[in-house]
């Protein structure tokens, strides 16, 4: 499956990406998103295999985006943790380090969001945020995403717990 529109592709990850993915993982990147650090090649590779065979089997729609002027891999965004009984799932995403700030995510998650309404006719997109993560609550505020709660203590980093607010999306909320 594809999503685009006139600037990012996203597209299933192949293993050719590989090489790609460790180079554009930055300390904002290890702090926000569950990632084996340090990140090798032989552990993308492990992350590509995983997506797809998810994907695959419709547990999950993970894609990395392309910057089709430049033909550069931009990050990674999808769909996971699929609950076809409540019609819900929840969204993931990660721009590299030097290309955010641009707009990047809100086009990419915009397409997202139009696969889990419109094709895929979910009722409800969630996130997990930290609370300290101010880019990607910027982020989901900007796609339309609301604040719904807050879990206590829900990571741990250096010796610390730190909680993460849920935001979520409903469909009949969602403006295209
Ligand atoms: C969160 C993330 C994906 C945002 O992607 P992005 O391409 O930079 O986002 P955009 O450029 O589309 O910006 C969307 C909005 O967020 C705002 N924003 C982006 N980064 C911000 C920051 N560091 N602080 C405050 N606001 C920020 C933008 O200003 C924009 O709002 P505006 O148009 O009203 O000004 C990116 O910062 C990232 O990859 N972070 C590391 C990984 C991560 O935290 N993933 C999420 C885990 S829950």
């Amino acid at each position: 499956m594809k999503l685009e529109n006139e600037h990012i592709l996203l597209r299933e990850p192949v293993i050719a990406d590989a090489p790609f993915i460790p180079k554009n993982l930055d300390t904002v990147a290890f702090r926000f998103v569950p990632l084996p650090q340090p990140h090798s090649k032989k552990d993308s590779i492990e992350w590509i295999q995983k997506v797809r065979k998810e994907n695959r089997n419709k547990r999950t729609y993970q894609f990395v985006i392309v910057d089709k002027k430049t033909k550069q891999l931009v990050g990674g965004m999808g769909l996971h943790h699929m609950s076809k009984i409540n019609n819900k799932c929840e969204m993931g995403y990660l721009i590299y380090n030097k290309l955010r700030k641009k707009g990047i995510g809100f086009q990419a998650g915009q397409l997202v969001l139009e696969l889990a309404f419109r094709k895929l006719k979910l009722n409800k997109v969630s996130l997990q945020i930290d609370i300290k993560n101010k880019a990607s609550q910027a982020l989901a505020r900007k796609l339309g995403f609301f604040r719904e709660g807050r879990l206590k203590q829900e990571y741990f980093r250096n010796g610390k717990y730190y909680d993460a607010f849920i935001y979520s999306i409903f469909k009949r909320d969602w403006k295209q």
